[in-house]
């Protein structure tokens, strides 16, 4: 990833020389250490940069959370960087590249999108944690008339369906690199055919990593249609078991169990244990009833929250942990006395959001973008918010 090893220099220059009319935002420096993080603004995009010096030479490289999708926006910020300082450079990687980063796809969806996303279809089917994709591309060939939307976690399985996206010419398939127990959230009420999920990780030593449990039943039967269902099939008796209780708690719901059943494709998963000539279960879990559309209010609102001093005192600290979610105000960066840059992790235990807070005497936001909208990560906000203004 990009980043410059420069001998060290003056620091004292950098607001003079890229500052406020070049790209430079704002200056902040770590609370209890001396590396700092230079707020960017460069070609319409916002982004951090962090400077990290050192005895013999000072690193001056991307930030994680705060990447734009175009790497090479951050290259040119780093050049821009090193020229006007006139940097003496050690090393360095910021040579162009031309290539597609790697999930860029019209079939790619990030969660985000989700939140006005228009469906090109009016049929829409999900399948989680589709692996090789076998099952996922096989039905969308059989139905042009569904949209198919495959959540898979692992990132080279995603980057593997999309390329045969293309390859096989498919227009009816969005692939979403997340965990799919949060996914479904972000889909409207009464509107899929089916949700699939295959050979999900039976985590028989962590039961909590399950992608079914009864939070997952309760989205399952909401996004799905009147006549809709959720399918399981897996080989781990245990797993099946676990589910068919979980399932048989749902009201207005009709359970279906088949052992055996031969389908029209088979994953490769599948297909190592027919050759062990394992058993394999279905349950069905047909939605028998119509839900009220989701009234999905999330706001990410700091409500009038500024910066009063010594704020940062009483940030400081460990996780706090509350029932299904947790906040952590992780490394706190002071710009001059007139604010803070404070990098916090949230929300759910499974896949917590990661964001940068920016609170000075004038008011309060998420730098750059405001995470994904989920109830889960609203109620970790709320908690934010309480502590930003807590005196
Ligand atoms: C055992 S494989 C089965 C793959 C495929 N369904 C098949 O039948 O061959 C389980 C898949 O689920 C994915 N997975 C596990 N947990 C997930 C989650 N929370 N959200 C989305 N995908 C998940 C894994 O990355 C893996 O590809």
């Amino acid at each position: 990833m990009p980043h410059l090893k420069v001998t060290p220099f003056d620091t004292s220059l950098i607001e003079q020389k890229i500052g406020k009319d070049a790209l430079l935002r704002f200056r902040a420096t770590a609370l209890g250490g001396n590396e700092e993080i230079l707020g960017v603004e460069y070609k319409n995009e916002e982004f951090l940069l962090q400077l990290k010096p050192d005895d013999k030479a000072y690193l001056l490289k991307y930030d994680k959370v705060t990447r734009p999708l175009k790497v090479n926006l951050l290259k040119e910020a780093l050049d821009y960087v090193s020229k006007r300082l006139d940097l003496e450079i050690l090393s360095s990687n910021i040579a162009m590249h031309h290539a597609k980063p790697p999930l860029s796809s019209e079939y790619f969806k990030k969660i985000e999108d989700f939140e006005s996303i228009v469906y090109p279809k009016e049929k829409i089917s999900v399948e989680v944690g589709f692996g090789s994709g076998r099952h996922l591309l096989y039905q969308a060939k059989m139905h042009p008339d569904i949209l198919f939307i495959g959540i898979e976690i692992h990132t080279p399985s995603a980057q593997q369906v999309l390329k045969q996206i293309e390859l096989q010419g498919l227009h009816n398939i969005w692939v979403v690199n997340y965990d799919a127990r949060l996914f479904l959230e972000m889909l409207p009420s009464n509107a899929c055919e089916q949700i699939f999920v295959h050979f999900p990780v039976p985590w028989d030593k962590k039961p909590h990593r399950r992608v079914i449990s009864k939070g997952f039943l309760d989205e399952s039967m909401r996004v799905l249609r009147k006549g809709g269902r959720l399918e399981l099939r897996t080989d781990s008796d245990n797993y099946f078991w676990y589910a068919l209780e979980t399932f048989f708690s749902a009201p207005e719901t009709e359970v279906e169990i088949r052992k055996n059943e031969r389908l029209e494709v088979t994953s490769k998963y599948e297909a190592r244990w027919r050759k062990q000539e394992k058993d394999i279960y279905d349950i069905y879990v047909k939605c028998m009833k119509e839900d009220e559309p989701r009234a999905h209010q999330i706001n990410f609102d700091f409500r009038g929250t500024v910066y009063t001093q010594g704020l940062e005192e009483r940030l400081i600290g460990d996780a706090i942990v509350f029932e299904d979610y947790f906040i952590h105000f992780e490394r706190i960066y002071k710009i001059r006395e007139e604010g803070l840059l404070v990098r916090c992790a949230f929300g759910s235990f499974d896949r917590p959001e990661h964001k940068y807070i920016l609170i000075d005497r004038k008011g309060c936001r998420y730098f750059v973008s405001c995470p994904v909208k989920t109830t889960v990560n609203l109620k970790a906000h709320q908690k934010i918010v309480e502590y930003l203004n807590y005196v």
